[in-house]
């Protein structure tokens, strides 16, 4: 697998120096200890399966052995702080990138601050972890897309998609993934070269649902914010209009009135 995906990748630097494991317990777990090992930016971490996969907010991230993409990269970044909550963004713009492009008959938007819908689900789940130390900061971003699975658990079913399940036939793991790496580092050079253009393709992005309907953000803390979409700030926070004015909202789970 490895070998096929090194033969058709047009990247510069991602994936160059690449792992896959046919089971792990989590590739973001992984890719941490490859950073003090002192990998190479652009680290690639492949699994077929996860025993431990992690979401946001300390959830877990379910899969499908072989059927899935579940990756992680490490990034090794200068990005000025007040910017680097963009990051996750570009990720964004990148994979709902390459899904179009890949499937241009799926309905692709985003939701803040980083799940890719399709039709209107959740089709791939992105986490962002930093690492800093006093020289530098370094990034591992996992990534995972439902990709050829069928089925979801009762909990998911009416929010969460696959993308062969939306198309109705298989989708090539390996092409979609060389697809994806290659557009996340395009994404990446607009971030670092024009950071606001990221906001922008972001917002291009953004699901109509989101930027109309009414809002509920729950936070980490389990503290809840209703209100409408206001904007995305320059350090990439979610600016949420409510009754008492501008609410800046760093990390949290967003969902709109219709679904999701
Ligand atoms: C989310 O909660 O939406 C983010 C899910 C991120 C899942 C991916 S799968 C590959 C990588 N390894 C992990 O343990 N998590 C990420």
């Amino acid at each position: 697998m490895i070998n096929r995906l090194q033969r058709i990748l047009e990247t510069r630097y991602l994936g160059r120096t690449a792992e896959h494991h046919q089971q792990i317990d989590s590739t973001n777990t992984r890719a941490r200890q490859l950073i003090q090992d002192g990998c190479p930016h652009g680290t690639l971490i492949i699994a077929e399966d996860q025993t431990a996969g992690r979401g946001r907010h300390g959830r877990t991230w379910m899969s499908s052995a072989e059927k899935d993409l579940l990756f992680s990269i490490v990034l090794r970044l200068s990005l000025p702080t007040e910017r680097q909550g963009l990051l996750t963004l570009a990720i964004a713009n990148a994979v709902a990138d390459s899904i179009h492009t890949f499937c241009p008959s799926l309905f692709v938007s985003l939701k803040w601050p980083n799940d890719v819908l399709v039709n209107g689900k959740k089709a791939v789940g992105i986490l962002v972890e930093s690492r800093m130390s006093t020289s530098e900061t370094v990034f591992v971003a996992g990534i995972g897309i439902n990709v050829n699975r069928d089925t979801f658990p009762d909990e998911l079913a009416a929010t969460a998609t696959s993308l062969a399940g939306e198309l109705g036939e298989p989708i090539d793991r390996i092409l979609l993934l060389a697809a994806t790496l290659a557009r996340i580092e395009y994404h990446l050079e607009i971030l670092q070269l024009n950071p606001d253009q990221t906001i922008s393709t972001f917002l291009t992005w953004l699901d109509e649902r989101f930027k109309t309907s009414p809002l509920r953000a729950i936070l980490y803390n389990q503290s809840v914010w209703e209100g409408t979409f206001e904007n995305i700030a320059p350090d990439g926070a979610l600016l949420l209009k409510t009754f008492n004015g501008i609410t800046k909202l760093y990390a949290a789970d967003v969902t709109f009135s219709q679904s999701t």
